[in-house]
């Protein structure tokens, strides 16, 4: 009998030839003012070749305003068509599709860098946690950003990639707009969900009117937000049922998909759901101490013990106990809404559990990141008929913290026979180099 992971896929405009893609990862591989790298092309076809049906790329700003950290390739002008021409076309020699993620991190970001000192965001209030600044944009500014997402589309599609997505998850800039928890205007684009939806279907609208209907676009929603889980006080934020809503509006906007996600901000007790490696995460909280005005304070209190340990249990706590597949009663809820796919992504490494997953109708695909990281031949694997890897990843998220600072890669030294072979690992990324 045909194994379901390896049927193709039909979007409306775009097909894979698995249900097995590469979820979003960025990395700082790329160059301060946003030009890519041969790292970054090293990386993705790492997983084109390891057999995923679609590459969904890393963060990419629309804007520089948009960056959530410097060394993150951007599609803010047309000189950074070349570069993502390249990475599509590298990855397509594999049989594997890219899809680009256009993304604005708003009032959410890690380090800034030297060009822009305020996040732009539906609030002026600071985000809860880190207190990463925040200005509330004038509708001229909603304007521009609306404007921005349209022509970075219009870049990808002239680059050749296969679709973008857009980023409306995990508290980035469209999350910031969407959320009954952040959005505090009082104008046409806050208040009702319909109102806190405006931004988001304005970006879609720039986007067809721009690229036409023939281009796959879908979008990357939290489904639930759970905005109150790390900021005692702070409202829930939206529920499944708005984000039904909201998928069936882009439905009829014209998106083709839904990939769905979970939680406020990222990251988020619920994304990636795993660990919180306290030892690794104090390592590199200290680059961030001047981005926001609780930044110093958080530090001070992760490297207390006591207050370090209470912080990791709630964390824990707001997690739960499942993690492959925490998020699948929300995308089947979305399935059963819209006539469109929907991917589900959320700690999928089991062949046996996806299966059921996409047989039961609660996805049409998963998306995979930290357990491609670890294993980015999974798919081979499953092919074989190995229901897990061997050495599956351990969900204990030291290769997103690590991130801030260190390339991306795993840091979990249980998973290699010594502390060198998994710096090998991490650092072959780099390999072929740029000037052999
Ligand atoms: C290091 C790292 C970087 C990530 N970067 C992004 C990103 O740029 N955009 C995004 O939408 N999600 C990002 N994510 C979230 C993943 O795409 C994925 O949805 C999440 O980790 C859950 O999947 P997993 O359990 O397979 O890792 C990132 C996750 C990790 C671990
Ligand atoms: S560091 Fe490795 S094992 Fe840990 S979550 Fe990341 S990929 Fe998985």
């Amino acid at each position: 009998m045909a194994d379901v992971l390896f049927e193709p896929l039909k979007f409306r405009n775009l097909e894979i030839r698995n249900r097995l893609i590469r979820s979003n990862m960025s990395g700082r591989f790329d160059n301060y003012d946003g030009s890519g790298t041969q790292a970054r092309i090293n990386w993705e076809t790492r997983f084109a070749r390891g057999g995923v049906g679609a590459i969904i790329s890393s963060f990419v700003p629309v804007h520089v305003r948009g960056r959530i950290l410097p060394n993150y390739a951007m599609i803010d002008s047309d000189d950074k068509i070349p570069f993502w021409r390249e990475v599509g076309e590298r990855v397509r020699e594999h049989g594997c599709k890219f899809i680009l993620q256009l993304s604005h991190g708003g009032r959410q970001r890690d380090i800034a860098g030297i060009e822009v000192p305020e996040g732009w965001s539906s609030t002026a209030k600071p985000d809860p946690l880190h207190g990463f600044r925040a200005k509330a944009m004038s509708k001229i500014e909603i304007e521009e950003v609306v404007r921005q997402f349209g022509q970075a589309a219009v870049r990808a599609r002239e680059a050749g990639v296969d679709g973008v997505e857009l980023h409306g998850a995990n508290g980035y800039l469209i999350t910031q707009f969407l959320s009954s928890g952040i959005n505090d205007r009082s104008d046409e684009y806050g208040g009702s969900l319909e109102n806190r939806a405006r931004f988001v279907i304005e970006i879609v609208r720039s986007i067809r009117a721009r690229c036409g209907v023939d281009f796959h676009l879908q979008m990357k929603i939290s489904a639930t937000e759970n905005n109150n889980a790390m900021s005692i006080g702070e409202p829930r934020g939206n529920t499944i049922q708005d984000s039904v809503r909201v998928c069936q509006w882009l439905e009829a906007e014209g998106v083709d998909a839904i990939h769905v996600s979970g939680g406020s901000s990222f990251p988020h007790p619920r994304n990636p759901a795993g660990d919180l490696p306290i030892d690794d995460f104090i390592r590199v909280y200290d680059s961030m101490i001047s981005s926001g005005d609780h930044t110093f304070r958080n530090f001070l209190l992760l490297r207390n013990d006591i207050t370090g340990t209470l912080f990791r249990e709630r964390w824990l706590k707001e997690r739960g106990d499942v993690i492959e597949g925490l998020n699948l009663a929300d995308s089947e809820a979305i399935r059963k809404a819209v006539s469109i796919p929907v991917i589900c992504t959320g700690g999928f490494q089991t062949a046996s559990v996806i299966r059921e997953a996409i047989r039961q109708g609660r996805c049409h695909a998963v998306s995979m990141a930290r357990p491609l990281i670890a294993n980015p031949d999974m798919p081979k694997m499953f092919e074989q008929g190995m229901d897990r890897p061997p050495v599956p990843c351990t969900y204990c998220n030291k290769c997103l913290v690590n991130v801030v600072e260190n390339p991306l890669g795993c840091y979990d030294e249980t998973r290699f026979t010594t502390r060198e072979a998994m710096i090998a690992d991490i650092l072959s990324v780099f390999h072929p180099p740029a000037f052999p």
